[in-house]
């Protein structure tokens, strides 16, 4: 036999959509290294653990996965074989040294600026040079050496545009794990998107942990704010939807505003983070903006294109709150009016500036408003898929749905659309009459069906 030995490779993502899309591009920087994607862990010749930092006990749940592999690793020795285990992501960036010490038996732990050099790690550990931690950020893109992945796109495909953040809210730790904001090149970008669409992609949404703050070298020589660089975009033939997240509201500045506007390929749905409506509690998080520049950004959004429905990402129990700041989310929720939103408790993440703060809150209180204020949501939730019932929703398809001849597909504000539509429709944008509203989809009938 010759050429690279046919070996499999099996990555667990936990996390946000940035960290799927990693995912999909290591698998590709391993490819020619002979890696092929398995469905599970058992017998797998690597494993990759591609960890979120954002989330409470993250690194305690990477080391019970890693605890649960040891056996794996054993039976893979007995076999004859080797499994290779890496840990990436943002536990891997904040946590490498501990990881190393605590479990022996991980043989990579590489952090989101290195995996382009994946390959490397892996030729480096065959030619037995022991575990290799790789947490620094190099100084060149880790983008300008992944190889351009070929086969199909997904009809809806992440595109990552910017990574890290300079913000420092006082909460969080993709500051520390992911760096400094970095944007990639507006060219570069521009020959992604183009590359997408060639492989099916129809919709492409843009991926940055602070994904307004893009200001990528353009090719005039000078800088693109998110506006310029979505204008540029709009322009790619065959490329019909444009979406980004996650932006910042500081960020939004008159460019993006206008883009809204004047570009009918920009769905009207936008996430928009604003996690408390209290500014005491904003000042404490270090946000940067009080609850009225919210109100003032979001009214500039609405006037620009009247149909643009927000997510937003909440927070309860930041240190400090008070029932009166709680008091004042609720309020602004009830004023916004959200589409979709998540909602956290507070969680202390060690090295950031709120973890160290006196006044936390107790867990039993955070519960209790976490629970009051996920009930308004979900409520705005339905009322908004409910509101679309009866309507005629131009719907993406992008792959089948869960029963036989159903297809599952997105309308303009991100809510899953099932109905009865031939594969052919994959990668379509057709109109849809909806008929139901579940609580997280919809349902519907091809406009052609429902007139019959
Ligand atoms: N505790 C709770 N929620 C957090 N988030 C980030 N850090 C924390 C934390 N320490 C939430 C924020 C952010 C989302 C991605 O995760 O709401 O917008
Ligand atoms: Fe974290 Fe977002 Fe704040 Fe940046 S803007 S520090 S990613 S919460």
């Amino acid at each position: 036999m010759t050429g690279a030995v046919a070996k499999t490779l099996f990555i667990k993502t936990y996390g946000c959509q940035m960290n799927v899309y990693d995912s999909a591009r290591m698998a590709d920087v391993l490819a020619p290294l002979g890696y092929a994607l398995a469905a599970a862990a058992e017998g797998a010749d690597m494993v990759i653990l591609n960890t979120c930092h954002i989330r409470e006990k993250a690194a305690e749940k990477v080391f019970s996965e890693l605890g649960r592999l040891k056996p794996l690793m054993a039976r893979k020795r007995k076999a004859g074989g080797r499994m290779i285990l890496a840990v990436a992501g943002c536990v891997a960036q904040a946590e490498g040294a501990e990881i190393v010490a605590r479990a022996p038996q991980v043989d990579i732990v590489l952090g989101p600026q290195t995996y382009h050099r994946l390959p490397e790690m892996v030729a480096r550990l065959a030619r037995a040079e022991g575990a290799v931690l790789d947490t620094d950020f190099p100084a060149e893109a880790k983008f300008d050496f992944l190889p351009e992945p070929d086969g199909e796109a997904a009809v809806s495909s992440f595109l990552t545009i910017q990574e890290g953040c300079d913000k420092f809210c006082t909460f969080c730790v993709v500051p520390y794990t992911r760096g400094a904001e970095f944007s990639r090149p507006a060219a570069a970008v521009l020959a992604e998107a183009r590359g997408l669409v060639a492989r099916g992609a129809r919709e492409i949404t843009l991926l940055g942990q602070n994904v307004n703050a893009y200001h990528g070298a353009s090719p005039d020589g000078g800088t693109w704010g998110l506006g310029r660089l979505l204008g540029a975009l709009a322009e790619i033939a065959g490329l019909e939807r444009l979406r980004y997240t996650t932006s910042h509201p500081l960020d939004v500045d008159d460019e993006l505003v206008a883009v809204h506007r004047a570009l009918p390929s920009l769905m009207p749905f936008l996430h928009l983070p604003v996690q408390s409506g209290s500014d005491r509690v904003l000042a404490a998080m270090n946000r940067r903006h009080c609850a009225d520049d919210y109100r003032r950004i979001v009214a500039k959004l609405r006037a620009a294109r009247a149909d643009l429905a927000l997510s937003s990402d909440f927070i309860v129990g930041f240190p400090g709150e008070s029932d009166a700041d709680f008091a004042a989310t609720l309020a602004l929720v009830r004023e916004i009016g959200f589409a979709q939103a998540f909602s956290f408790k507070y969680s202390r993440r060690p090295g950031t500036p709120a973890a160290r703060l006196a006044e936390q809150v107790p867990d039993a209180v955070k519960a209790e408003r976490l629970a009051a204020l996920q009930a308004l949501l979900s409520e705005q939730q339905r009322r908004f898929n409910e509101a679309v019932v009866g309507r005629m929703l131009p719907v993406l398809f992008e792959r089948g749905g869960r029963h036989a001849g159903q297809l599952v597909g997105r309308s303009p504000w991100l809510q899953p659309v099932h109905a009865t539509a031939p594969p052919a429709l994959i990668g379509r944008v057709v109109p849809v009459a909806i008929e139901r509203a579940e609580p997280n989809s919809l349902a519907g009938a091809l406009a052609s069906q429902g007139a019959a």
